[in-house]
């Protein structure tokens, strides 16, 4: 079975330019992520209309409560009235608790196989990925930091944590190929060394071509 295309005209249209204020989960984000949940959905026989629309939604609501974000995406999707052209109330339903349920640091098992799908879609297995996101969010949210180094060191800490906390990074699914892609990323990231040199390179990057100030100034996510 493949998309609907009617579906995925009216997200290309409507729902993607809603993040186009969004630098860390932006347009290049939200591929990604479409990318590895079509991927699960194919390997785990799910609706594809569905795990597509969760993807492209799931951080839609970043702008409006960034500590609540999954439950503000969740509502937007409950409250389009256009996806019910597409989807039955009781999908709509498992697509808003999916999206509530993709928290990455959250501990409790999420609470359908479209929630684990999401929550692991939305990892980033790859080091400069990470290092693009994780030097915005900590731009926007410790405005106290200043040097590189500071930076780096609290992205560092936090990801070493998240690893620390089971001695893998968490994956519900436990997908090989998810696993494999972990693995190479996590042996990579803990080599500090290298890892330091990939965020230094993009935080060159950013302090001159204007994007850190852009960042700050003019994105909406955090
Ligand atoms: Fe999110
Ligand atoms: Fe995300």
């Amino acid at each position: 079975m493949s998309l609907n295309r009617e579906l995925v005209q009216y997200i290309t249209d409507i729902i993607f330019p809603k993040y186009e204020k969004y630098y860390s989960h932006g347009m290049i984000h939200i591929n990604n992520v479409i990318e590895n949940m079509m991927m699960l959905a194919d390997y785990y026989g799910l609706d594809k209309d569905m795990a597509y629309t969760i993807a492209s939604y799931h951080d839609i609501g970043l702008n409006v409560d960034r500590e609540n974000h999954e439950k503000e995406s969740a509502k937007i999707l409950k409250s389009d009235k256009k996806l019910r052209e597409f989807f039955t109330e009781p999908q709509i339903e498992i697509m808003a608790i999916a999206i509530e349920d993709h928290r990455g640091s959250r501990r409790e098992k999420p609470h359908n196989i479209y929630g684990e799908c999401i929550s692991d879609s939305d990892r980033d297995f790859d080091v400069l990925t990470l290092a693009k996101r994780q030097l915005a969010t900590t731009l926007k949210n410790y405005p106290d930091l200043e040097t590189f180094d500071e930076h780096f060191n609290r992205c560092y800490e936090y990801i070493c944590e998240r690893i620390n906390e089971n001695g893998v990074f968490n994956l519900w699914t436990n997908n090989p190929v998810l696993i494999k892609r972990r693995d190479k990323f996590q042996k990579e990231y803990l080599d500090k060394d290298y890892t330091r040199g990939i965020y230094k390179k993009e935080w060159d990057k950013i302090s001159s071509d204007g994007t850190k100030e852009k960042i700050i100034t003019y994105y909406e996510d955090y």
